[in-house]
C-alpha cells in the first residue's frame, strides 16, 4: 500500500481541467445526473463531492431517475440488505437503458472495493458502464470522458488510500454540512468490512477541517457534523494534533452555533475528549456512542477492547461532567457465539443507560472479516427474534427518555415541515439531539427557535415555541 497521504495538488487540478472541458461538450445537450446514496453520512458526504464533480462536468441535478442521463448509486457493503437492493435497483434499469441507449448507469462506493466485484457487476449488467471506490472520486472527470467515448469502466484503485482534497461539492441543505475528519478505520472489529474497503485510517490536517469549516459557516451553514469512522483517533497519524484540540480549535468558528461528532468508538474516547466537550459550548452534547454488546465474552469476540464496566464508566464520566448529555448507540445481536444470557446482557445493559435511541442490526457475515468464518454461527430465526425483543425494550426505554422532556425548554434548529396534519408542523433538534414537533410557518425552516415540550406522542415531542 502506498504511503502517498495526500493526491498531489497538479493531479486535482488535471482532473478539474478534464472536467472543465467536458463542461463544453455536455451543459450544451442539458444532460442530467441522478445520484442515488445508500449507508451511512460517509456516503452521504461523498456523494456530495461525486454531485459536484458532476456539475463541474455540465450536469445538472435532477429529482427522477427517469429523466436522467446519468444514474449513479453510492453504495454501502457494511451489512448484507443494502447489497440485494442494488442488484434489485440495477435490474430495473435495462428497460431504461434499451429506450435511452445514451444513459450513462454507474455503480460506485464501499461495496465496490470488494474482492473482484467491481469487474463482476460490469459482466452481469452489460448496460453498466462506469464502476469505481470511494477512494478514486476525484478521478471521475477522467473516467466519464473514457465512459462518453464509448468505454466501460471498472476502477478501484486498491493500492491508493490518499485524501484528496479541494474537490467541489453540492450540499442537500443550507443549515448542516458533514466535514470529514478521518477516512478508514485501524479498528478491525471481527464483524466489520469497513477496514477492507476504506482503507487504513488516515486524518486530514486540522488546517484543512478548519478552513472547511470557516468556509461553510461564512456561507450561512451553522450546524456542523465531525465524521470519522471512529473520530476520537482523530490525529494518531499525525505529528501534533488530537480529537480535543480539535474540537477547542473549531469551537471558535465565526458563524458556527453546533459542533456535533460521530462514530466515537468508546476505547478512544478519553477523559482530555470529555473534558473538551464539556468545555466548548459549541460541542452539542450528544454522543453516538456505539456499545455492540452488553456482554465481555462477545465484545472480546468483536476486538471491541472494552468491557461493560467500561463502557458503563464512560457514559457515567460524560454525565457527571455534562449533565444533559443523550447517548445514542449501535447494537448488533445474534453475533457468532451469542447465546441467550449473553443477549440478555445486552438487554440489561440497554436497561441499565437509557439510549436516547439505538441503532439496532442482526448481525450479517461479510465475506473476508474474522467473524464470517467463526463455526457458532446464529440461525437467523433467533437474530430475529432477538432483534425483536431488543426493539421492543429500545421503544420503551425511548418513551420513558422523552417523559423527562415534559416541560423542558431550549433552543431548536428546525429541519423541515409536515404539512399533513390541519396545522403546519415544524420539526428540529435540541442542541442534545433530541427531536421536538411544534406548529409554525415553513419559511422558519433552517431557522433557530426557543421551544417548550408540552406532551408526547408516540416516539416524539410536541412542543411550543417561547419567543414570540
Ligand atoms: N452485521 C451487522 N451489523 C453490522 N454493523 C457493522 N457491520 C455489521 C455486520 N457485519 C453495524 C455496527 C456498526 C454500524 C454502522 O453497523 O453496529 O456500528
Ligand atoms: Fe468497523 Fe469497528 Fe472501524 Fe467502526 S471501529 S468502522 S465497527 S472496524
Amino acid at each position: 500500500m502506498s504511503d502517498r497521504k495526500y493526491i498531489a495538488k497538479e493531479e486535482i487540478e488535471r482532473q478539474m481541467t478534464l472536467a472543465d472541458r467536458l463542461y463544453a461538450e455536455i451543459q450544451p445537450r442539458c444532460l442530467k445526473f441522478y445520484v442515488e446514496t445508500f449507508g451511512c453520512q460517509m456516503n452521504v458526504r461523498d456523494s456530495e463531492t461525486i454531485k459536484g464533480i458532476l456539475a463541474r462536468c455540465g450536469y445538472t441535478e435532477c429529482a427522477e431517475k427517469e429523466t436522467a442521463d446519468l444514474i449513479l448509486f453510492n453504495t454501502c457493503c457494511v451489512r448484507e440488505h443494502a447489497e440485494k437492493r442494488l442488484m434489485g435497483n440495477i435490474g430495473a434499469l435495462r428497460e431504461q437503458k434499451e429506450s435511452n441507449p445514451g444513459l450513462i448507469v454507474g455503480i460506485c462506493g464501499c461495496m465496490m472495493q470488494q474482492d473482484g466485484i467491481a469487474k463482476k457487476l460490469l459482466r452481469r449488467f452489460p448496460h453498466v458502464s462506469l464502476v469505481f471506490g470511494p477512494n478514486v472520486v476525484f478521478r471521475l472527470p477522467e473516467m466519464l470522458g473514457a465512459v462518453l467515448s464509448g468505454e466501460r469502466i471498472a476502477l478501484t484503485d486498491e493500492e491508493d488510500f490518499a485524501i484528496a482534497e479541494n474537490l467541489p461539492r453540492i450540499r442537500d441543505n443550507s443549515r448542516s454540512a458533514f466535514v470529514n475528519i478521518t477516512f478508514g478505520c485501524n479498528n478491525y472489529c471481527t464483524y466489520c468490512i469497513v477496514p477492507f474497503v476504506r482503507g487504513r485510517e488516515r486524518s486530514r490536517s486540522m488546517e484543512d477541517i478548519r478552513k472547511e469549516a470557516e468556509s461553510l459557516c461564512a456561507s450561512g451553514i451553522t450546524e456542523i457534523t465531525l465524521l470519522g469512522q471512529n473520530v476520537n483517533s482523530y490525529g494518531n497519524d499525525l505529528e501534533a494534533g488530537s480529537f480535543a484540540e480539535l474540537l477547542d480549535k473549531l469551537n471558535f468558528v465565526p458563524g458556527l452555533k453546533r459542533l456535533r461528532f460521530m462514530s466515537s468508538h468508546p476505547k478512544d474516547l478519553t477523559n482530555e475528549v470529555i473534558a473538551a466537550i464539556a468545555r466548548n459550548d459549541r460541542v452539542c452534547h450528544h454522543v453516538h456512542l456505539p456499545v455492540q454488546s452488553g456482554s465481555n465474552a462477545i465484545l472480546k469476540r468483536m476486538n471491541r477492547k472494552y468491557t461493560r464496566e467500561q463502557y458503563l464508566e464512560i457514559i457515567r464520566k460524560l454525565r457527571d461532567a455534562v449533565p444533559d448529555v443523550e447517548f445514542t448507540t449501535d447494537i448488533i445481536v445474534g453475533f457468532p457465539g451469542e447465546t441467550e444470557e449473553m443477549f440478555r446482557e445486552t438487554l440489561s445493559l440497554v436497561e441499565e443507560v437509557g439510549f436516547a435511541a439505538a441503532f439496532t442490526f442482526a448481525y450479517s457475515p461479510r465475506v473476508g472479516t474474522a467473524a464470517a468464518s467463526m463455526h457458532d454461527q446464529i440461525p437467523e430465526d433467533v437474530k430475529k427474534r432477538r432483534l425483536y425483543e431488543l426493539n421492543a425494550l429500545q421503544a420503551e426505554k425511548t418513551v420513558e427518555n422523552n417523559k423527562k422532556y415534559i416541560g423542558y425548554e431550549g433552543e431548536v434548529l428546525i429541519e423541515g415541515c409536515d404539512e399533513r396534519t390541519d396545522e403546519t408542523m415544524l420539526y428540529g433538534k435540541y442542541r442534545n439531539f433530541k427531536m421536538v414537533y411544534f406548529p409554525g410557518k415553513p419559511e422558519e425552516v433552517n431557522q433557530y427557535r426557543n421551544v417548550r415540550v408540552l406532551s408526547l406522542s408516540r416516539n416524539s415531542l410536541i412542543g411550543e415555541r417561547i419567543d414570540g
